[in-house]
């Protein structure tokens, strides 16, 4: 249900309603969100380093629940400018959770909290971020986590289609290859990827199930970013994708975690559907 119609249904906001998550899970509400109204929001609503408009919009509209997609989302970014990247993800996320501290709230968080040196990591194992963004990810968690109503999703490389159409590290990579641009991936480097409309159907289940606490929410697949990217560039037979498998024995550059696929089965024991495995999900064009 959108926004218009006219219902005794109760509102949950979606901020960054024009991000690759949180666009598609308002397009996913169809089916899954029967029982909400839908409110996109994006930065015309407020900033989410602007507490007192988040206030405000807050207390005219007066949700029922939040699920909370806008961040400062791309690692570099957040090298780039800590002071924002703390400003949007843990002084915006912290305020968001003050507000709704009567009311659910999911927080998407991130596979890079840890530092990959495991591999396999579970919700109760410990964090230890290596880049500005893991650490306003650790930061916002916390803040999270002291409300027994809310709820911290940690997901991984999501594949999908952005509102923008520049957003997600699929549309980043297409971009590049159309510029006629060699990318290179690293064959000892792994995530567990997923499609985002997968971790947006999740999103809903949770909410609709009031589940609560820390869950982990990726594809049941461990991959590397060069087997990530073949997967892509099969996905796309029309196009030409030079690409270079590389090992980070060669890299050097800021430190980036080696291993952070994540196990799932918290999530998937609440989960009607099961959580795909990558490959086998972009290999299916059907
Ligand atoms: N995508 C992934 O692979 C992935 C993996 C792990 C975790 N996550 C987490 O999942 C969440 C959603 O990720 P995503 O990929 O959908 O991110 P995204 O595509 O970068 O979207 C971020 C959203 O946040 C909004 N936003 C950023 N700064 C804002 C501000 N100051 N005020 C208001 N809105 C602001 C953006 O608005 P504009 O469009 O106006 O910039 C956009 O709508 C994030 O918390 C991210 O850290 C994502």
């Amino acid at each position: 249900m959108n926004e218009t119609n006219s219902s005794s249904c109760p509102l949950v906001w979606v901020t960054g309603a024009t991000g690759l998550i949180g666009g598609l899970v308002v397009q996913s509400s169809a089916g899954n969100a029967d029982r909400w109204i839908v409110r996109p929001l994006t930065r015309r609503h407020f900033d989410l380093s602007d507490a007192g408009s988040m206030s405000a919009c807050f207390h005219r509209e007066r949700p029922s629940a939040v699920i909370h997609c806008g961040a400062l989302s791309k690692t570099p970014d957040c090298e780039r400018e800590p002071d924002m990247a703390q400003r949007i993800n843990v002084d915006g996320t912290r305020h968001l959770a003050e507000l709704a501290a009567e009311i659910p709230l999911i927080f998407l968080s991130s596979d890079m909290v840890f530092d990959g040196r495991k591999g396999g990591y579970l919700e109760t194992d410990p964090v230890n971020p290596l880049s500005i963004y893991a650490e306003t990810k650790i930061e916002g968690e916390q803040y999270i986590l002291k409300n027994p109503l809310h709820t911290v999703v940690r997901t991984s490389l999501n594949y999908g289609a952005s509102p923008t159409g520049n957003r997600s590290f699929n549309e980043e990579m297409l971009a590049a290859w159309g510029a006629g641009k060699t990318l290179s991936f690293f064959i000892d480097e792994f995530r567990c990827p997923i499609p985002a409309v997968v971790t947006a159907r999740v999103l809903w289940q949770l909410l609709n199930q009031g589940a609560r606490r820390l869950y982990h929410v990726a594809g049941s697949e461990r991959l590397s970013r060069w087997d990530i990217a073949e997967c892509v560039a099969r996905r796309h037979p029309g196009i030409v994708a030079p690409r270079k498998a590389e090992s980070r024995a060669s890299y050097q550059g800021p430190p980036r975690p080696a291993d952070t696929s994540i196990h799932c089965s918290r999530v998937q024991a609440l989960l009607p559907f099961s959580l795909p495995r990558f490959s086998e999900w972009m290999a299916d064009v059907s």
